[in-house]
C-alpha cells in the first residue's frame, strides 16, 4: 500500500476529495427523513430511522466512513448473496442452479411462488434463500451438525470482512422464527414440490435461514465484505482468496437484476450497480474492480428499500461515473 502510495497508483488517486464528495452526499441523504422502519419484529421495530452510515473500503484497501457505522445491525436478507456465494463456491454453480433459478421474479420477495420448473426463481428472494441454506446445510459438508454449520458460515463471513468479528442477535433470531408464517409457508410449499435436496431436515434448513438473517455486524465490517466482492473475492485487507472469481461474477450477476426487491430493474437501469437490501436498512453495493459501499438507515421505502441508501446511490452515479454502462 506505502509503495503504490509513493507511485501515486492507488485506485481512487484522490481519495481525500472523493471522500469529501461522499461526505456531501451522505449529509444530503441525511435530510431525508422519509420510510418507516420495519415492524414485523418488535427488536427492528425498536431501531431510530435517525441512524445513517456509510462506509467505503477500495480494492486496495482505503477506507473512509461516516455516521453510524460501529452500531452493529441484522443482516436480514443482506446475508442472501454472501450465502448464495459460500454455496457457489462450495458446490459449483451447476449444482446450486439445479435447485435455484436466476431469473427476477418480478413480484415481492416473499411472495408464494416457483417458477415454470418449480424452483425458487432465484437466491435473493426468500424462497430461493431458504433454499440456498438448505444446500449449504445439506450438501455442503454434509456430516456438520447444524451448529458446526452455523460457525463455519460465520467463519465465512468473517473471512469476507477481513476478520472483523461477526456478532450474532439471538432476540432477532428467537422473533424471526416466531413471526415466520409466510417463510414457513414458502418453505412447505417448495417441499410439497419437492424443491429441497433428499436428506433436508425442514426445520434445520428453516432455523439456519433465520440464524443467517439474524448474524450482525456494523457498517464498517459489512463494507469490506462487498469490498471483497468487488475485488474478485480477494480480500483487500487481508489479501486472502476467499471466494473463486466465477462464484463473485454469479452472484454480482444476481444481486444486479434482482438484488433491490421490486425495484431492482429501475436501481439497475438508475445506478447500474450490483446491490442488496435488507428490512435491517442495510445495502451492500459493489463497484467491480473499484470500491464496496455499505449503507446503513432503517427508514424503509414502500419497497423495502432504505430510502437513504437508495437516495445516496442515485446521487452518487450523478457525480461519479460509476454505472456500468
Ligand atoms: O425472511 C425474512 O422475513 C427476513 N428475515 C429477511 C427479510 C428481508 O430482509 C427481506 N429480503 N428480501
Amino acid at each position: 500500500i506505502i509503495s503504490r502510495a509513493f507511485r501515486h497508483q492507488f485506485i481512487i488517486p484522490e481519495f481525500q476529495s472523493f471522500s469529501k464528495e461522499i461526505e456531501e452526499i451522505y449529509w444530503k441523504c441525511k435530510d431525508n427523513t422519509d420510510g418507516k422502519v420495519a415492524s414485523y419484529i418488535p427488536q427492528l421495530a425498536r431501531m431510530s430511522p435517525n441512524y445513517w452510515g456509510v462506509s467505503i473500503c477500495t480494492i486496495d484497501g482505503q477506507k473512509f466512513s461516516i455516521g453510524d457505522v460501529n452500531v452493529p445491525f441484522t443482516l436480514q436478507s443482506c446475508s442472501k448473496p454472501l450465502t448464495y456465494a459460500i454455496a457457489l463456491d462450495q458446490l459449483g454453480a451447476d449444482a446450486v442452479h439445479a435447485y435455484v433459478g436466476q431469473e427476477p421474479s418480478g413480484r415481492n420477495f416473499n411472495e408464494l411462488i416457483l417458477d415454470h420448473n418449480k424452483k425458487p426463481h432465484n437466491p435473493m428472494i426468500n424462497a430461493g434463500a431458504i433454499l440456498v441454506c438448505a444446500l449449504l446445510k445439506t450438501l455442503v459438508k454434509p456430516e456438520m451438525t447444524l451448529a458446526e454449520k452455523f460457525d463455519f458460515t460465520m467463519k465465512n463471513f468473517e473471512r469476507l470482512a477481513g476478520g472483523e468479528d461477526f456478532g450474532f442477535n439471538n432476540a432477532v433470531f428467537l422473533s424471526e422464527r416466531e413471526a415466520a408464517d409466510r417463510n414457513y409457508a414458502l418453505g412447505f410449499y417448495m417441499r410439497e414440490h419437492k424443491c429441497f435436496p433428499l436428506k433436508t431436515s425442514f426445520r434445520e434448513c428453516m432455523d439456519f435461514y433465520f440464524q443467517c438473517c439474524s448474524m450482525e455486524a456494523n457498517c464498517d465490517t459489512v463494507a469490506v465484505m462487498a469490498a471483497t466482492l468487488a475485488n474478485a473475492g480477494i480480500c483487500p485487507l487481508t489479501e486472502e482468496k476467499v471466494l473463486g472469481p466465477e462464484s463473485v461474477r454469479d452472484v454480482l450477476s444476481l444481486m444486479h437484476s434482482c438484488g433491490m426487491y421490486d425495484y431492482s430493474g429501475q436501481f439497475a437501469f438508475k445506478v447500474g450497480l450490483p446491490a442488496k437490501s435488507g428490512v435491517c436498512g442495510g445495502m451492500l453495493v459493489v463497484i467491480p474492480n473499484v470500491m464496496g459501499i455499505c449503507t446503513w438507515s432503517p427508514g424503509l421505502d414502500n419497497l423495502g428499500n432504505s430510502c437513504r441508501g437508495v437516495q445516496f446511490c442515485e446521487e452518487l452515479v450523478k457525480k461519479f461515473n460509476f454505472h456500468r454502462y
